[in-house]
């Protein structure tokens, strides 16, 4: 699996250097000159831990997420301090863990962003199911909250419980959706899970479209080494027929394609944390991506509540990137979209994409992967599925392995991938 992966890197990055991420950091993030910026805070708690899950989370006490938000705050600070002007950024995200279990400090932590940053395109936060209910949605829009997301996972009893989770109480949640509105209601799915059905995915769909959602995301599920997970993952010709079904379902049901993983029903209903050029990341476990840089917040939370509280960022490691390595992030993470204007490259790298990639474009076309719409390249359901599949070897060979260790050590010294 990493040989596919690092003849990839090879290719792609023109050169054998892995990527290296190195315990140092700087104390001022140099976020100024990056444009369509994203902001990301991670909260870390959970009422209770899912198997599964490769996330950095911890059991939920009211003590201790008051501890975490207050370095949280902290670290605001820390990054925001001492820049001239407020920044704009496109959105702030909040992901976990469970980080509705913090809707009543959530406007302080807005706040604080608020005094640093100006948020152009609304505020998403993702809630456990056991979450949506009226109070605690008013409190997350009162907040400043416009986007939610909902780890349902599956609707039927059947999954549900090969995945340890409780079966959700549908009235009770869509009457809460009905009562308090957000532009965009999200609803999380797990896909390629044993034995899964087109049939029983399209019922989940139309379950959550029928119940307060606007925007579906279906993940395929990843079985991470460092997880007790006991759920077997689907082979993958049937994965990719799965795949194809669902595309071709939400197609034909006049769903829009925002990225990789996600359809929505309403125009103005979108929800990634991923698709930005650059992003700031606060809290564990956080990742920041820069013009020249990536870094990545420790996985302990005592760990980076002591580096906050001694006045320094909780960076673990730090990859300065080579040119052409950036390059190969910049094009992963926009190809979620699903969507790479040649325009966008050439003003983020004062370089064209023909001519830094014509051979490898010019093969995905003739391999079916993209199309060439008004000088845009747009991923074919082919391409996705691909890119899927690669997604998958990228996540086990280099995401594993790197939070395999993370959750392992605070502070490693050297990762190489
Ligand atoms: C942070 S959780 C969502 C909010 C909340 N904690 C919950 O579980 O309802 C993020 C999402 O990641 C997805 N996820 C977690 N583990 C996964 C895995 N092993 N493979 C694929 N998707 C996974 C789930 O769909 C989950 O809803
Ligand atoms: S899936 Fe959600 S609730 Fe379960 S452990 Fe992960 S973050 Fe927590």
């Amino acid at each position: 699996m990493s040989i596919i992966t690092n003849l990839t890197r090879t290719w792609l990055t023109r050169s054998p250097k892995p990527f290296i991420f190195k315990n140092e950091y700087d104390e001022k993030l140099p976020f100024e000159p990056c444009e369509n910026l994203g902001l990301y805070v991670h909260i870390p708690f959970c009422k209770s831990i899912c198997n599964f899950c490769p996330y950095c989370k911890t059991l939920y006490s009211e003590e201790a997420m008051n501890r975490y938000i207050d370095a949280l705050l902290r670290e605001i600070r820390l990054v925001g301090e001492g820049h001239a002007e407020k920044k704009r950024v496109t959105s702030l995200y909040f992901g976990g863990g469970t980080p509705a279990l913090a809707a009543g400090r959530m406007k302080e932590l807005i706040c604080e962003l608020e005094k640093y940053f100006i948020i152009t395109e609304g505020v998403g936060a993702e809630l456990h199911p056991d979450n949506v209910n009226v109070q605690t949605l008013k409190t997350l829009k009162e907040a400043g909250v416009t986007k939610l997301s909902i780890g349902i996972q599956s609707f039927q009893e059947k999954y549900q419980s090969i995945l340890g989770r409780k079966s959700v109480d549908v009235r009770a949640m869509s009457a809460a959706l009905a009562e308090v509105s957000f532009e965009t209601v999200s609803m999380d799915f797990i896909f390629a899970l044993p034995e899964q059905t087109i049939d029983d995915l399209t019922s989940d769909i139309e379950t959550a479209f029928a119940n307060g959602a606007n925007h579906i995301a279906i993940y395929p599920f990843i079985d991470f080494t460092f997880t007790k997970s006991r759920v077997r993952a689907m082979g993958n010709k049937q994965k990719h027929a799965l795949l194809d079904k669902v595309t071709a379902y939400c197609a034909e049901k006049g769903y829009s394609r925002g990225t990789i993983w996600t359809f929505s029903r309403e125009p103005h209903a979108g929800y990634s944390s991923m698709t930005r050029d650059n992003f700031l990341g606060f809290g564990c476990s956080a990742t920041t991506l820069l013009r020249e840089q990536f870094k990545i917040n420790t996985f302990s939370v005592e760990e980076y509540i002591g580096r906050i509280n001694a006045g320094k960022l909780p960076t673990s490691l730090t990859i300065r990137f080579t040119p052409r390595q950036r390059m190969l992030y910049y094009l992963f993470w926009t190809a979620y979209s699903t969507r790479v204007d040649p325009k966008d490259f050439e003003k983020f790298f004062g370089m064209q994409l023909k001519k830094m990639y014509g051979t490898e474009l010019r093969l995905a076309k003739l391999l079916g992967f993209v199309k060439e719409e008004n000088g845009v390249f747009v991923m074919t359901p082919k391409g996705a599925f691909y890119y899927h599949y690669y997604e998958n070897f990228y996540t086990l060979a280099y995401i594993d392995k790197m939070w395999g260790i993370m959750r392992r050590e605070a502070f490693p010294k050297e990762i190489r991938l």
